[in-house]
């Protein structure tokens, strides 16, 4: 389906929920803390590539990981009634034989789900075609929006050398193309690919970013950051971390993608805000459901509020509301929010905070178009503070 009718109907069904969106964030979370509406669960550690800039694939244990039989008594239970977007990342989820399984699980406890998000390799096609297939299917049955990513960090040889797999491109364009035609067979199925840009394949963004328009495809840039709760990487920092040049390039980058994308994309909102970001100090004006309505839970049960956050505890030994609730982790999250908020560069369901406020998001609509039209200002209108 079309980038902007997938985005049109998440509009819809976004807007369907804006008035008790709008009550919660403004009101009620400021009064007493609100169940999450965002859940990223990192189903293993597993994977099938070694990237260099992510370390996940360091800390795969299949043992470790949850079963379907572990997570469904820590699912069951209406404190997750709430939830609406459900990331499902890793390590390699097409590497768990039950992801199928997994979704339906999710799907029976999360009355609330409106959109699933899943990002692949695509470095194992046989196994990964069938699965993510069934998914969409049952996914379109279901009446879910589903978001599928394949990651792409560089056309032919460049591909194989961030992600450290022998004819990688190739395997990844076998996933890719077979997804895509599976999207235009289904209207609630969106598919793209996403790339990470660093020091190693930054000469190949814009190549990869004319390889995808060439296909029609649907391309999200990364901004490399560093996390130990999503990508085990904070290692990294230090060596593949941007430099001068880097930082340079991606927001005279990240500008380009706002003038051409559609400020109503979700992703022109993100670009923006990265090259504020980049030109500010890293001093975040971007809003983010974590620091009020989300959860992120890692493969052997371990809960936290957000990729920046301590752990607050196991699913596996207490149940995920009463650590939710619980008021030294709450005091945590103040905390988080008063000292590593400020300069986070997470995007994770960046869109679903930024259309849930009404004030920003009406702030950045403005600024957008004042960039769009010359991007060369760019920095007068960032605002201050
Ligand atoms: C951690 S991976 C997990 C799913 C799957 N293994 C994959 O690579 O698509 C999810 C996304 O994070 C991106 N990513 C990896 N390292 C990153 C980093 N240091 N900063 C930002 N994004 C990163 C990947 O390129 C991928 O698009
Ligand atoms: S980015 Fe994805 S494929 Fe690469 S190591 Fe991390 S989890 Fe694995
Ligand atoms: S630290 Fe980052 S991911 Fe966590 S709540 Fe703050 S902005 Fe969101």
């Amino acid at each position: 389906m079309s980038k902007d009718s997938f985005t049109l109907r998440y509009l819809a069904r976004t807007a369907a929920g804006v008035p008790r969106d709008l009550v919660n964030t403004a009101v009620v979370s400021r009064l007493k803390p609100i169940r999450p509406t965002v859940l990223i669960y990192n189903c293993t550690w597993v994977c099938d590539a070694r990237c260099e800039m992510c370390s996940n694939w360091k800390h795969g244990d299949r043992k470790s990981d949850m079963t379907l039989e572990q997570l469904e008594p820590a699912m069951n239970h209406p404190f997750w009634g709430a939830v609406e977007n459900l990331n499902i990342s890793g390590g390699e989820p097409t590497t768990r034989n039950d992801l199928p399984e997994m979704v339906e699980l999710f799907a029976r406890h999360l009355p609330r789900l409106r959109k699933i998000g899943i990002n692949t390799t695509g470095l194992t096609p046989h196994r990964a075609i069938p699965m993510l297939t069934r998914i969409v299917k049952f996914c379109a049955e279901q009446d879910l929006l589903i978001s599928m990513r394949v990651s792409l960090d560089g056309i032919g040889d460049i591909h194989n050398q961030v992600r450290h797999v022998k004819r990688g491109f190739e395997k990844a364009c076998e996933t890719i193309e077979a997804m895509q035609a599976l999207s235009k067979q289904h209207a609630s199925f969106q598919f793209g690919i996403a790339a990470t840009i660093f020091a190693t394949n930054m000469e190949d963004a814009r190549n990869i970013l004319a390889w995808a328009r060439t296909r029609h495809l649907d391309i999200v840039f990364n901004m490399l950051r560093f996390t130990d709760n999503m990508l085990n990487n904070k290692e990294l920092e230090a060596t593949i971390g941007f430099k001068e040049r880097e930082e340079a390039f991606m927001r005279q980058f990240f500008l380009e993608r706002v003038q051409e994308e559609s400020v109503l994309s979700g992703q022109a909102f993100m670009y923006l805000h990265y090259a504020d970001m980049i030109a500010n100090g890293y001093k975040r004006t971007m809003p983010c459901p974590f620091q009020s309505q989300g959860l992120l839970l890692n493969p052997d049960g371990s809960l936290f509020y957000c990729e920046n956050s301590e752990k607050l505890g196991n699913v596996l030994e207490d149940a995920a509301e009463a650590l939710y609730y619980k008021a030294s982790n709450l005091a945590h999250r103040e905390h988080v929010k008063n000292s590593i908020c400020p300069t986070c560069l997470s995007p994770c369901q960046v869109n679903v905070g930024a259309m849930k406020q009404f004030v920003p998001y009406a702030k950045f609509l403005a600024r957008a178009y004042q960039v769009k039209r010359d991007p060369s200002r760019h920095l007068e209108t960032i605002p201050t503070t």
